[in-house]
């Protein structure tokens, strides 16, 4: 099946740019923060390249997509870093070889996160981290609202809305360090631990 994102790859930056410069781009910079320096790290569903600028120094930066279309506006923004197509859902990468990995607005989209979250077990040293930046369910009535929202988005463009991402890498055996609330909880920032 074709991914989803071929259709807006060639619009994405234009329509994401207000939010970048009301608040996305601060929290894609907040986010990467937590990357460690001078280590292996892979990004999931690097998209058109957004966070590139932000990347620490690395010793190895792969950025995996799943959709050709984001990956080929993704090339224009490449640096250092490696693009390969992958799908999170099957990493092809041996066992522990990187020290960290991060997605920015990509679990709301995996089909199943919790296989995502396997292969970032797998392929990520004991004791590193996962970072993530994502629009989730919020607390509270907002919480309900979103829910009958993901029935839209699911249906137009197979985004999960409500998603409780920081409880599936829980659930996942992933060890949450911290979990940064943004825009009322609808948006986590969440550092994980791999425990093996
Ligand atoms: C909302 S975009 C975010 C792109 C980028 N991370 C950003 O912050 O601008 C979601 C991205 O996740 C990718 N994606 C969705 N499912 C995926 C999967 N199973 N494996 C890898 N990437 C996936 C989509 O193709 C899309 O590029």
């Amino acid at each position: 099946m074709t991914p989803i994102y071929d259709k807006f790859a060639k619009v994405y930056d234009r329509a994401f740019q207000p939010f970048e410069k009301w608040f996305l781009s601060r929290w894609r910079k907040e986010t990467l923060d937590f990357l460690p320096k001078n280590a292996a790290m892979l990004e999931l569903g690097a998209g058109t390249g957004a966070n590139f600028e932000f990347y620490p120094n690395t010793t190895l930066a792969i950025s995996s997509e799943i959709s050709l279309k984001m990956l080929e506006i993704a090339k224009k923004k490449k640096k250092s870093n490696r693009l390969i197509q992958a799908d999170a859902q099957n990493l092809p990468f041996s066992e522990n070889v990187f020290d960290a990995a991060f997605a920015t607005l990509v679990f709301c989209s995996i089909p199943e996160p919790e296989i995502a979250f396997a292969e970032l077990k797998r392929v990520i040293k004991p004791g590193g981290s996962i970072i993530l930046l994502e629009h989730v369910r919020p607390p509270g009535a907002l919480g309900y609202l979103f829910d009958l929202l993901n029935l839209l988005t699911v249906a137009l463009i197979d985004d999960h809305f409500n998603r409780r991402t920081a409880e599936m890498a829980k659930k996942s055996g992933l060890k949450i360090i911290e979990i940064r609330e943004k825009a009322a909880g609808a948006v986590n920032l969440i550092v994980c631990e791999v425990v093996k």
